[in-house]
C-alpha cells in the first residue's frame, strides 16, 4: 500500500535514515514520489543511498548530524526550513553500548536520552508544530518492545523507549484532533546493520524493509503499533503485565550477555 503523498508529503524526514529500516522507509517512500531528508552520522552511507534515490528519480538531500549534539535540530533545519516536511520518521535511536547501568560513564547515559527522549520530544514539537498549523502531516516514533519492561544491561534504553511509547500516546491525541497522525512503531529483533555489528544471530530476525512497510502502512493506526510479525506483540503482551514483575523482568532482559558475549 502505498504511502498517501498529498497527505504525507511532498518532503519526508528521517532520522538514522541511512541504513537499516530508516534507509528502507527511505527506498519505499521514494517509491511513493516522496522527496526526502535523510539524517545519519556516518556521511559515506549517506552518500550512497542518496545516489541510488537520486539514479531513480528522487530529490534527496543528507545531513550529517550527532542527534546526541545539542544543536542537532537546529543543524537538520539548515536543510529543512525552506521546505514542506510532512512525514517525520524518527527511526535512530539503538542501543550500542551495553553494561551494568552504576558502572557505565555518564556520557552513555546521557547520550541515549538525548537522542531517544530529548531528540524525539525535539523533533517532534518543531515539525509537528509545522505539521498541525498546515493541518496535516505524520509521525513515526520508532520504539521498542525493549520499552515494555525494564532490562539489565539496556536499564536506560529500555526506559527510553517507555518514554517514547506514553510521550507518542498523548500526543497522537493532540495531534490528531489537528489532522496529524502519529504513531509509535514498536520494533522487536530486527535484522539491521547495527544489530549485525553487535554480533547477535539476524537470521532469526525480521527485515527492515518489513519493519519499515509497517511503520508506514499503519501511520493511522495510533498510537501505537506493534509489528505484527516474528512474534513482536507476544513479546510486547508478555512485558506488559501488572503481575510479577520481578519475572518479567528478569525474563525480558534479553539477550543475556553471557549468550552473545556484547559486554
Ligand atoms: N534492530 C533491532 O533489533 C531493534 C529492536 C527494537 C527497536 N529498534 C529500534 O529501531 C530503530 C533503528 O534501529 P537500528 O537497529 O537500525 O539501529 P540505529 O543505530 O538506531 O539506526 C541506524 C541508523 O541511525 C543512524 N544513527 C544512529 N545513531 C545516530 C545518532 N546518534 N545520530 C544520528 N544518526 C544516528 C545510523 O547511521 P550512523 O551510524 O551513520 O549515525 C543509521 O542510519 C532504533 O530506534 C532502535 O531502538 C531496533
Amino acid at each position: 500500500m502505498a504511502t498517501d503523498l498529498a497527505k504525507y508529503g511532498p518532503w519526508a524526514l528521517i532520522t538514522g535514515g541511512s541504513e537499516g529500516v530508516g534507509a528502507a522507509a527511505a527506498r519505499q517512500l521514494a517509491a511513493d514520489g516522496f522527496k526526502l531528508v535523510l539524517v545519519a552520522r556516518k556521511p559515506e552511507p549517506l552518500e550512497a543511498l542518496k545516489a541510488e534515490l537520486e539514479a531513480g528519480g528522487t530529490e534527496v538531500r543528507i545531513k550529517s548530524v550527532d542527534l546526541s549534539a545539542d544543536d542537532a535540530l537546529a543543524q537538520v533545519r539548515q536543510v529543512t526550513d525552506d521546505i514542506e516536511v510532512g512525514l517525520m520518521f524518527y527511526n535512530a535511536g539503538a542501543n550500542s553500548v551495553r553494561g551494568d547501568f552504576v558502572d557505565l560513564d555518564r556520557s552513555i547515559t546521557q547520550q541515549v536520552i538525548a537522542v531517544n527522549v530529548l531528540g524525539q520530544a525535539d523533533f517532534s514539537r518543531h515539525y509537528g508544530k509545522l505539521m498541525c498549523d498546515r493541518g496535516r502531516g505524520g509521525i513515526v516514533l520508532t520504539g521498542s518492545t525493549g520499552g515494555y519492561s525494564g532490562s539489565a544491561t539496556i536499564v536506560t534504553y529500555a526506559a527510553s523507549k517507555a518514554f517514547s511509547r506514553i510521550f507518542s500516546e498523548g500526543l497522537w491525541l493532540e495531534c490528531g484532533a489537528k489532522g496529524v497522525d502519529v504513531v509509535h512503531l514498536c520494533i522487536g529483533f530486527t535484522a539491521t546493520p547495527a544489530m549485525e555489528r553487535l554480533g547477535l544471530p539476524i537470521e532469526f530476525a525480521e527485515t527492515p524493509e518489513e519493519v519499515a512497510r509497517q511503520g508506514l502502512e499503519n501511520l493511522t493506526n495510533g498510537p501505537v503499533w506493534v509489528v505484527s510479525t516474528k512474534g513482536t506483540i507476544d513479546g510486547a503482551r508478555s512485558a506488559n503485565t501488572f503481575d510479577n514483575r520481578a519475572d518479567v523482568v528478569r525474563k525480558h532482559t534479553v539477550p543475556p550477555r553471557e549468550s552473545t558475549g556484547v559486554s
